[in-house]
């Protein structure tokens, strides 16, 4: 998969994708990144890129000619999907990184300042994300969000392929505890059933600590997968409603 990022500043983006997965995936060959400095399309000698809003009010905007000279610079731009990254658009979930996952070619563009100018999102970008319900300085740690989390969804890019399928939010609910050796701590012992070596038990535990913890820390997430075909079980619900002694739809 290909990633092409326009930035003011590639050095924000340089060292996040040269530790962990996403070098390893890069490396690998699985993914390939390249940053354009948008400084390169800007005029004078100053390189500029924005300007003063039209009607006034604080702040510079990103300026559409540069932005438009660096994507349409970009090999294989026409086919590819342009994102711009911005606070007013889609939020990014999981289901969206599987839908991005599938994308061969993504252009990523980051804004600064006030934000980019609005033919930007218009006539350039075929997409917008928002990576949360917040406002950062600019989309350089947006991007990087983003790019990490798809690329540990490509193909090969993790070691065990079987831990994308049990994380948190892969099948709409949280991840169930993970606990590792020693399997007692300052006298905090780990559960017993871990050490039972029942497989079919544990993954039982497993499950029903998933459930639990979705219940209680994001019934937002469980009401979603209980409207979703197959994803909770009535056996699953029935332990469920026992547990936490209330019916599902009071929660
Ligand atoms: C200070 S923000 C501009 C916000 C803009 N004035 C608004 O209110 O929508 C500068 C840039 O940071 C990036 N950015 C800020 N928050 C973001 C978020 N939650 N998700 C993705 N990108 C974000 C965008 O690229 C944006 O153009």
């Amino acid at each position: 998969m290909r990633f092409d990022i326009v930035t003011l500043f590639p050095e924000m983006l340089r060292g996040p994708f040269a530790a962990s997965i996403v070098s390893r995936a890069v490396d690998r060959g699985i993914a390939e990144i390249e940053l354009h400095d948008l400084r390169q399309w800007g005029h004078g000698k100053h390189r500029k890129v924005d300007d003063a809003p039209f009607g006034g009010g604080a702040g510079m905007v990103m300026q559409p000619e540069p932005l438009f000279a660096a994507v349409e610079s970009i090999p294989g731009q026409a086919e590819a999907r342009t994102v711009l990254l911005t606070p007013q658009g889609r939020l990014l979930t999981q289901a969206v990184v599987d839908e991005l996952a599938a994308v061969p070619h993504l252009l990523l563009l980051c804004g600064h300042y006030e934000g980019v100018d609005e033919r930007v999102r218009e006539h350039l970008a075929d997409d917008e994300i928002s990576i949360g319900d917040y406002v950062l300085s600019g989309g350089e740690p947006a991007a990087i969000v983003l790019v990490d989390a798809i690329v540990r969804r490509l193909p090969g890019a993790l070691g065990s392929e079987a831990s994308l399928d049990e994380e948190s939010h892969t099948g709409g609910l949280l991840e169930y505890p993970q606990y590792t050796r020693p399997a007692e701590y300052r006298g905090w012992p780990i559960p017993d059933i871990l050490l039972s070596g029942h497989h079919k038990d544990v993954q039982t535990w497993r499950r029903r600590q998933s459930l639990l913890r979705t219940a209680r820390r994001r019934p937002d997430l469980l009401r979603a997968a209980l409207a979703s075909d197959g994803a909770v079980s009535d056996a699953d619900r029935r332990w469920l409603e026992e547990e936490l002694e209330t019916k599902l739809e009071e929660l």
